[in-house]
């Protein structure tokens, strides 16, 4: 009998995991209205002209190789540029690694960080891949508060307390997927003391920096000056290339303290041989080319977003923070514990008397997303329409 690791068996990833259900009630010949997964191209934003035309010449002009395992030079450069530009930090192209999407990027920095038992503080609610490659690389999650009365910010004193000497680091997702909460300058500069006092790591995923509604984004690295970051950004999200799959890491770190997690990751990267060569060439075009359509996404996602939060707080036994960043509602039912045992199921008996898709809010934090529910805000307002009067009647 074959048996398989059960670091494998024990994966979750609530976002995909309820797609089966879903799967389940399409083959009866329902129509299913999907909200839950955080891809704007499924909808009605696509790669902007001038992206896919670089992939295509870039095929067409042979550059179809393997490339350096860390990412081909012209790229990496580009990425210094832009990172000094948004994040006022000083970093060579050698302190740029190219991956196939920030996920490939994780799993990487998560292969060379962990050590069995080791901790590393997420926030909670968080973007659940960082929960779960610290699981299955043997480390142990540690969740700490975000506030939802204080539009989502972490509780600082929270990080603070749970602290061990285990810690190794402290994780940042900011814009945050599931709430859109957008993290404050002192807020950041508060976590970068704790981590500087107990000389802890900074990792930073600053995918939805320039998906923000309310004031400007600040980068992680702009403001904490003393702690060695690893930022995580790729071009999913705001260069609209979700399904081509690249991203990067870079090493924030004047005072070389990284320099042997590098080397382990580039270890990590040889044995994957290289990011997608002709997408790399797409992406030096997408940061160096013109910017306009990201002003026209923000523009387009404002007005959903506007109109999804109005919705949310019409009905009654529901509560949402306003979204700042990204392209999610993380709300709040009054209901879930009592008329509903917990999220999941709130979510899976919506489904199949109302046929859409949302996400339980348990599958992102169990402490402080339970009770909630994660849906996208990306489909045009006729979609959204459906969608909520859907919920409404459901809820009523
Ligand atoms: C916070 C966050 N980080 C990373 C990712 C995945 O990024 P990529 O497509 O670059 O793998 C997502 C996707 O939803 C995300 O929300």
């Amino acid at each position: 009998m074959l048996t398989v690791s059960k670091r494998a068996r024990d994966i979750r990833y609530a976002i995909r995991d309820v797609v089966v259900f879903a799967k389940e009630i399409e083959k009866k010949g329902k129509e299913i209205l999907y909200l839950n997964i955080g891809d704007p191209v499924k909808y009605d934003f696509d790669t902007p002209e001038h992206i896919k035309n670089a992939l295509i010449k870039a095929v067409r002009d042979g550059s179809n190789s393997y490339s350096a395992s860390e990412g081909v030079l012209e790229l990496r450069e580009a990425i210094c540029r832009k990172e000094k530009k948004d994040s006022d930090i000083d970093i060579y192209s050698n302190k740029v690694m190219v991956t196939n999407g920030i996920s490939e990027g994780l799993q990487m920095l998560l292969g060379a960080l962990i050590e069995k038992g080791d901790e590393l503080l997420v926030p909670d609610p968080t973007y659940p891949p960082y929960t779960a490659y610290m699981k299955f690389f043997g480390g142990k999650p540690v969740t700490y508060k975000t506030v939802e009365e204080d539009g989502w910010q972490p509780d600082v004193n929270n990080i603070r307390s749970k602290i061990t000497d285990k810690t190794k680091g402290i994780v940042i997702i900011n814009p945050n997927n599931p709430t859109g909460a957008m993290y404050d300058r002192k807020v950041l500069r508060e976590i970068g003391d704790v981590a500087a006092e107990h000389e802890l790591i900074i990792i930073s995923d600053e995918i939805y920096d320039k998906i923000v509604y309310e004031g400007s984004f600040t980068s992680t690295s702009s403001v904490v000056k003393d702690v060695p970051i690893v930022g995580l950004n790729g071009f999913s999200k705001v260069y609209l290339m979700t399904g081509w799959r690249l991203g990067y890491v870079y090493f924030n770190d004047p005072e070389d303290e990284l320099n042997e997690l590098q080397e382990s990751m580039k270890k990590e990267a040889r044995i994957r041989l290289c990011p997608n060569t002709p997408v790399q060439n797409a992406a030096v075009a997408a940061l160096d080319g013109p910017q306009g359509h990201i002003k026209e996404t923000v523009g387009k996602l404002r007005l959903r977003r506007d109109y999804v939060f109005k919705r949310i707080n019409e009905i009654e036994g529901v509560s949402c923070t306003k979204p700042e960043g990204a392209f999610y509602c993380f709300p709040k039912v009054d209901a879930i514990g009592s008329k509903w045992k917990n999220d999941k199921e709130f979510v899976l008996d919506f489904l199949e008397k109302e046929n859409v898709l949302l996400v339980h809010g348990s599958g992102f934090g169990t402490t402080y997303g339970a009770g909630h529910f994660r849906g996208v805000f990306l489909p045009p307002i006729d979609m959204l329409e459906v969608a909520f009067d859907r919920l409404e009647r459901f809820l009523s």
